[in-house]
This record gives structure tokens, C-alpha cells and sequence, in this order.
């Protein structure tokens, strides 16, 4: 187990030295290194068992910084990034040569976000150079949301969690590129695509493949849990004996036990839906149940990123 705490000083030494500290950030809790030094990059695609084709966002403080590692902020950058940073948006541009080849696998472009969390951008400008942050989980399992879920999983590889509570948003960030000075939404997230078109009109959604080499690393098949993941629609009128664990978007279903259950939003609130998505895959892994079942949530707002997340960790295809 790794030691959790909201040490800001320590966790600042630690990837001084080049270490790893897990961060807390308003989507998803992310393993993060310093940037600019290449061997703790690697180290970081080593304890995630990542491939090195799968690039990983540059965390920083502010705007400004975000323009020293990008050679080109193009309009429709700036206009996203003053409404939305800090926030659950990670913009690609063009990368600075001081960013090391190996955060961008080799593109041209590099992603950069302003997390929003209060412990992590305190820690953010109390460093001289940016973070590296990669969700904090084994590649291709489901993103941790807590600092336990961090320890469950990587706690022995890692030097330090700084806790900063549970996540307020869930989601991974939203991508947005500018190919052709288009904005160009690359992964759904924790910002949905409607309040990004409010500012933008029409986006573009790249489809994700890793044929694609403009997206690599968007695996259809992500975000899965250990156990067997099947979506079904209308899941309530073909309930079968078999021992399942349910994920359900706002309704439990009468005839299943309700601690086989897991219910996103009681409330109806898409935001509620995001917050526990990766909570209860995760508990409904732990379950003794021998495949859990979902239903998609209304493909509206942040239902098309939870839908999303829930097609791939239902998808055993690598392509
Ligand atoms: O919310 C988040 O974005 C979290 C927190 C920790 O900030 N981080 C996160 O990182 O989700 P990760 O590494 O799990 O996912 C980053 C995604 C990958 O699918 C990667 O392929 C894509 O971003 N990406 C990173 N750099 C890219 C680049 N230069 N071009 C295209 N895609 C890129
Ligand atoms: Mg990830």
C-alpha cells in the first residue's frame, strides 16, 4: 500500500526526484510524473503496463503555461480553454520541443489540460515544470475515482496518493483537436459536446480505433472491468436466474436482489450518472456474480461519454 495524505511538500519532492505521486483531479485520479524528465515518464508507462503508442496529457496550472509547451494556440483554443479551465478539457496542439517525444509517442501534437482540484493545482504551481498524468490505472482496466481505488490497484508501485476525496465529475476530459483549424472532439468526457457547440457550433467526433493513427490508443476496448460486461436493452423484461450483477441507469429492477444492483442516478441527473459510473463497475466487479449486465443511459449530454465508456468496456475487440 502506498501512503495517502495531502502532503503537498512531500508529494513536490517526491517528483522532484523523479518519482510518482497519484493526483486528484475533478474527472479521474491520474499517476503523474514530472514531464519533462523522460525516464519518469517511462516509468509511468511501465507500472500501467501502457504501450508506448499511447501518448498522455500535460497537466499545468494556467493558460499561460499551456501556451509555453504549444507552439500554436489557435482562436478556438483560447476561447475553450478561458470558459472551460480549469476544467474537464484537454485541448491538442501543436507541441514545444521541450516537451519529450516520448509524452506525445511521437506526434506532432501534444494534450494539454488545467485539472480542476484545488491540491493538485496548488501542487501544480508550487512546481517548476508540468505533470504528466495518465488515468491511475492498469492499462485497459476502469479509471479510479478515489484514492482508494488507486491503492487497490497500483498502490505498491507507487511512491505516494495525495487524497484529494472522491471526483467530482467521473468522466475522463473531453479531447478536443484542431485539425484543419476545426475543433474536433477526439474523446467524449467529463465536459459534454452540447456546452462545447454552444461556444463552436457543429463539432466533429473522431471515431475511435487504433487503426486510426490520429487517435491512437482510443481502444474500442477500454475501461473494462475483470468480469464478463454485456449491455442489453430493455435489461428489465429479460431478467434471467442466472446470479448477474445489475448497472442500472435510474430504476432497480423488482425481481433481482437489490445488492446485485448498482443504480446510477436515482435522482435522474445525468451529473449523478457520471459521478458513480466507475465507482459501481468497479463494485459490481468485486461482486460474487458471474457477469454484470448493463443498459445505456439516455444518449443526451454526459449520457453520450457514459455510453461511450460503457460500449467499450462491453467490447472485447482491440480494433
Ligand atoms: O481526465 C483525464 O484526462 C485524466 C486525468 C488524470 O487528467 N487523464 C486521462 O489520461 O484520462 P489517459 O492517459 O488515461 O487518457 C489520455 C488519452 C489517451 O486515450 C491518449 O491516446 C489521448 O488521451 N492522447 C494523449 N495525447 C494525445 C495526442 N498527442 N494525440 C492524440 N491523443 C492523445
Ligand atoms: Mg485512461
Amino acid at each position: 500500500m502506498a501512503i495517502t495524505g495531502t502532503d503537498i511538500k512531500y508529494a513536490c519532492k517526491i517528483l522532484s526526484e523523479g518519482g510518482l505521486v497519484a493526483i486528484p483531479t475533478e474527472t479521474v485520479y491520474g499517476l503523474a510524473g514530472n514531464a519533462l524528465n523522460p525516464e519518469a515518464v517511462a516509468r509511468i508507462f511501465e507500472v500501467k503496463n501502457r504501450p508506448s503508442f499511447d501518448p498522455l496529457i500535460v497537466h499545468v496550472s494556467n493558460v499561460q503555461e499551456a501556451r509555453r509547451y504549444s507552439t500554436e494556440f489557435p482562436e478556438k483554443a483560447e476561447l475553450l480553454a478561458s470558459h472551460f479551465w480549469p476544467g474537464p478539457l484537454t485541448l491538442l496542439l501543436p507541441k514545444n520541443p521541450e516537451i519529450p517525444d516520448i509524452v506525445t509517442s511521437g506526434m506532432p501534437d501534444v494534450a494539454i489540460r488545467v485539472p480542476d482540484n484545488k491540491l493538485t493545482l496548488e501542487l501544480l504551481t508550487a512546481l517548476p515544470f508540468p505533470l504528466v498524468a495518465p488515468s491511475a490505472n492498469p492499462f485497459g482496466y476502469i479509471s479510479p475515482t478515489t484514492a482508494q481505488h488507486v491503492n487497490d490497484q497500483l498502490g505498491d508501485k507507487i511512491d505516494y496518493i495525495l487524497d484529494g476525496g472522491a471526483a467530482r465529475v467521473g468522466l475522463e476530459s473531453t479531447i478536443v483537436g484542431f485539425p484543419a483549424n476545426q475543433p474536433t472532439i477526439y474523446r467524449l468526457g467529463g465536459l459534454s459536446v452540447d456546452e462545447i457547440e454552444k461556444l463552436t457550433g457543429h463539432l466533429e467526433i473522431m471515431p475511435h480505433s487504433s487503426s486510426n493513427p490520429k487517435a491512437p490508443g482510443m481502444l474500442k476496448s477500454h475501461y473494462a472491468p475483470a468480469k464478463p460486461f454485456r449491455l442489453e436493452s430493455a435489461v428489465k423484461d429479460n431478467v434471467t436466474d442466472g446470479n448477474n450483477g445489475y448497472l442500472l441507469f435510474c430504476d432497480s429492477i423488482g425481481s433481482v436482489p437489490i445488492e446485485n444492483q448498482r443504480i446510477l442516478a436515482p435522482d435522474g441527473n445525468m451529473k449523478t450518472a457520471a459521478k458513480n459510473l466507475f465507482k459501481y463497475m468497479r463494485e459490481l466487479d468485486a461482486l460474487n456474480v458471474a457477469q454484470i449486465i448493463a443498459e445505456l443511459v439516455p444518449d443526451e449530454g454526459l449520457g453520450r461519454a457514459i455510453n461511450d465508456r460503457l460500449r467499450r468496456a462491453a467490447s472485447d475487440s482491440q480494433d
